[in-house]
């Protein structure tokens, strides 16, 4: 078990939960936050989500809930939360200007052979690093919202990443139990959202186009395309759906590019669709002021769900 450090900037959503990641592989998490008081809510936060994981029996690594927790603390020090890591993760709001601003003072910080690596979900890995020393350092490691229970990870290297600098980024993400997948070119949404606008795109057309409700659009990914994509992706459906893939594409390939070609062009969510949409969901999953109500019963379901992948994968 390793007891090196990792330097987690940022203490929302996600830097949370990067430093209960990291914490229950062994590493030694320093966390750093430009509010004070973000650090002090954070570490109370980690204290109640470990106890949650450790209740539903969903702790991650062979350590116990309190030999975690005590491998996280905080600082009011950016110096100090950097200073002799082997691997910084930058967790700060999504804008250039901030991510921009917060590698300009840690390239000043570090040694040479440390991985720079940022949580940004869309920005372009060349555009946050091309004015670091340290660029041949930098890569981005976006994760799947909540990360505890979706583990896959994208890993978008810029040009000028190191080789090593992937390979070692691999490692320290696989120990944390998350599952990191290699983006081969930095291109505008990585592939998870990429993937994910494709449907909401073509969600909103059958919406505005008056082919299904919006209810009913949601029915068939969670009754439907969801439940298969919980355990295989479209491609290993497709093979399984014929007699594999060359089949499959005998059988459907012009199918799918007859119905390819009736897609609409890209459309702005907005107008009198977003809100008939807003209003059915209100009717799903109950007014906004409840919401908090309804991601625990996402929450939930997410947990039962990686409870039984768990268990599965162990047969
Ligand atoms: P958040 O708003 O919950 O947390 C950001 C934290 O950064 C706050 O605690 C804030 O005080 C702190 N901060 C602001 N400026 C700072 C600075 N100069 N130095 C140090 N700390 C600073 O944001 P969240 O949701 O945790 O997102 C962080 C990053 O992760 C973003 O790039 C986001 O796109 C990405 N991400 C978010 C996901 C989500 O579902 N929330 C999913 C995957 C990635």
């Amino acid at each position: 078990m390793s007891a090196k450090k990792i330097g987690v900037i940022g203490s929302g959503l996600i830097g949370r939960s990067f430093a209960m990641l990291f914490a229950s592989a062994g590493y030694k998490v320093v966390i750093f936050d430009i509010e004070p008081a973000q650090t002090r809510a954070a570490k109370e936060d980690i204290r109640e989500q470990l106890a949650s994981l450790e209740k539903n029996g969903l702790l991650k690594g062979s350590l116990s809930r309190q030999q975690q927790f005590d491998n996280i603390s905080t600082t009011e020090n950016l110096e100090e939360c950097v200073k002799n890591a082997f691997f910084i993760q930058e967790c700060v709001p999504e804008r250039l200007d901030i991510k921009r601003k917060v590698w300009a003072q840690v390239d000043k910080l570090v040694g040479d052979d440390v991985i720079l690596s940022s949580s940004t979900s869309a920005l372009l890995p060349s555009a946050i690093s091309e004015g670091l020393t340290h660029k041949n350092r930098f890569i981005i490691s976006h994760p799947t919202n909540p990360p505890f229970y979706c583990p896959a990870i994208e890993v978008v290297p810029a040009g000028w990443t190191d080789p090593d600098v992937i390979e070692k980024t691999f490692t320290v993400l696989k120990e944390s139990g998350l599952v990191p997948v290699l983006i081969k070119k930095e291109v505008p949404g990585f592939v998870l959202n990429r993937i994910q606008y494709a449907i909401i795109g073509e969600c909103y057309r059958l919406i505005k186009d008056g082919v299904v409700s919006p209810e009913d659009c949601d029915t068939i990914m969670s009754q439907g395309l969801g439940l298969r994509y919980a355990f295989m992706g479209p491609w290993e459906t497709g093979y399984l759906n014929a007699e594999g893939m060359l089949s499959y594409g005998e059988r459907y390939a012009d199918m799918i590019l007859d119905i390819q070609k009736s897609f609409g062009p890209p459309e702005r969510i907005e107008g009198p669709t977003l809100q008939a949409i807003h209003a059915s969901m209100e009717r799903l999953a109950g007014p906004v002021q409840d919401i908090q109500k309804r991601r625990q019963w996402r929450d939930k379901r997410l947990i039962a769900l990686a409870k039984l992948k768990r268990d599965l994968d162990a047969e």
